[in-house]
């Protein structure tokens, strides 16, 4: 169950509700929508990754990108290409990666650390998704552009 701030972020209070609240919003998901993930290092990003390709039945559990760039899941409701560009020391990197392309393509894009170099990779409709510790087993989800 999910409580609510406030100021309209989601209290999430374990990691099982967090992979709850990717399958919820796995729901709401159609067709080449962009997630750009925000917050810090065990803030839940990839728990909510999780979440969301256990939702899109995307089998195997998502594997933290932090060492490769990119992880492509196609056995789902939808293609999703799971992103982290914490590791990237500059936006031309992931264009070099082929990232136009991706944004082109029907794929779901979830992206960690989507904030890096200013959000300029983002494209405008993006659907951002502010996650950050409130205590050892509980965080907060702010939704924008949903
Ligand atoms: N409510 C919660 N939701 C998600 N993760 C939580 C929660 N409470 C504690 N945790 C812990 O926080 C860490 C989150 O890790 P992860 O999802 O990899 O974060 P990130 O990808 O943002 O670095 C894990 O160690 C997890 O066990
Ligand atoms: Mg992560």
């Amino acid at each position: 169950m999910h409580k609510i701030f406030s100021n309209g972020a989601i209290f999430v209070t374990s990691e099982a509700d967090m992979v709850a609240l990717g399958q919820r919003i796995a729901a709401t998901l159609q067709g080449g929508e962009v997630l750009g993930l925000v917050g810090d290092l065990g803030a839940g990003k990839t728990h909510l990754v999780q979440g969301i390709l256990e939702g899109l039945g995307a089998g195997e559990p998502a594997a933290s990108p932090t060492f490769s760039l990119v992880h492509e899941h196609t056995d789902g409701r939808l293609p999703v290409a799971h992103f982290d560009f914490y590791r990237m020391k500059s936006a031309d990197e992931a264009l070099g990666m082929g990232w136009d392309e991706y944004l082109g393509s029907d794929s779901i894009l979830l992206v960690e650390w989507a904030d890096r170099f200013d959000g300029a990779l983002m494209p405008q409709d993006t659907r951002w998704l502010v996650l950050r510790h409130v205590d050892a087993t509980t965080r907060s989800v702010a939704l924008a552009g949903c």
